[in-house]
């Protein structure tokens, strides 16, 4: 009989599953992960958002999505992002989602009610962090600025694939406006924008990141960058700037990523 040992398969799936959920103005969708291939390990399921998007209401479709997969959601703590400053679990601010958000220690009421260990990140911070480690800006050195450009304009900073959580670059004031209200995938809707018109915007708010950061290289997400082709080659910058690749995966798999990683996380045996 051989002495080597079986895999200890509960350990490797503690290793190598995740569960991201992305929190969006108009759905909250989940899946699991596979964390070393960066993808999702089953389709994901999406839920609309409640309206109005309280708290309690969005953490009973948060425990809706998980308890959907049954064992296939693992047992690790669940990645979630959230479209707003979420500092050590809590939510500070509220630009685009229900004011009742400020302050609520989103990682204890969601844990609370998974009766589950929750992690909860800013949906950008989520986006970068997957395209830094699956995507767009796999293996590149130095500084990432990854932006997505969506209702607001979201940013995630890298250095050398480490994050610097809830930089807010979209709410840069440019021109005396706040940057996300003219240069957003929602204002170019909004305001009917050519892609030459929405395009000079985002000129006026790349150069001045490129200016205030100098990075190596610029990813631009959200789910127009679908359609960078149109816009991408208008901008004359210094900085290389690249789509996503990731796309609408991008925030669970970031969020699984950043669940695992966080001090909660089931660690590897001892040896
Ligand atoms: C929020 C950010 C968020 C971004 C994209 C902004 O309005 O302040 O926290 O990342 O929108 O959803």
């Amino acid at each position: 009989m051989s002495t080597d040992q079986p895999p200890l398969t509960a350990e490797i799936s503690a290793l190598t599953g995740g569960f991201g959920i992305d929190i969006g103005g108009s759905g909250i969708k989940g899946a699991p992960v596979d964390l070393t291939e960066g993808r999702f390990a089953a389709e994901r399921l999406r839920i609309p958002t409640p309206q109005p998007s309280t708290p309690g209401a969005v953490a009973d479709v948060v425990a809706e999505i998980v308890e959907s997969f049954g064992e296939a959601a693992g047992t690790g703590p669940v990645g979630v992002t959230f479209p707003a400053v979420i500092q050590h679990g809590v939510a500070r601010t509220a630009a685009n989602v229900d004011k009742t958000w400020i302050d609520t220690d989103v990682d204890t009421l969601f844990t609370a009610r998974l009766n589950r260990s929750v992690h909860v990140v800013n949906d950008a911070d989520a986006a970068g962090v997957a395209e830094a480690r699956f995507g767009a800006a796999r293996d590149t050195k130095g500084l990432v600025v990854v932006v997505t450009l969506g209702t607001g304009i979201g940013s995630a900073v890298l250095l050398d694939g480490k994050l610097m959580p809830n930089t807010e670059l979209g709410h840069l004031e440019i021109d005396g406006h706040d940057a996300e209200s003219r240069a957003a995938d929602s204002a170019r809707e909004r305001e009917d924008l050519s892609w030459e018109k929405w395009a000079h915007r985002l000129q006026n708010y790349f150069s001045t990141v490129e200016n205030l950061f100098w990075p190596d290289l610029f990813v631009v997400g959200g789910g127009v960058s679908k359609k960078s082709s149109k816009f991408l080659p208008l901008l004359d910058l210094r900085t290389p700037i690249v789509p996503a690749q990731l796309l609408n995966d991008a925030g669970i798999i970031g969020a699984a990523v950043l669940a695992a990683e966080s001090p909660d996380a089931p660690r590897p045996p001892a040896h």
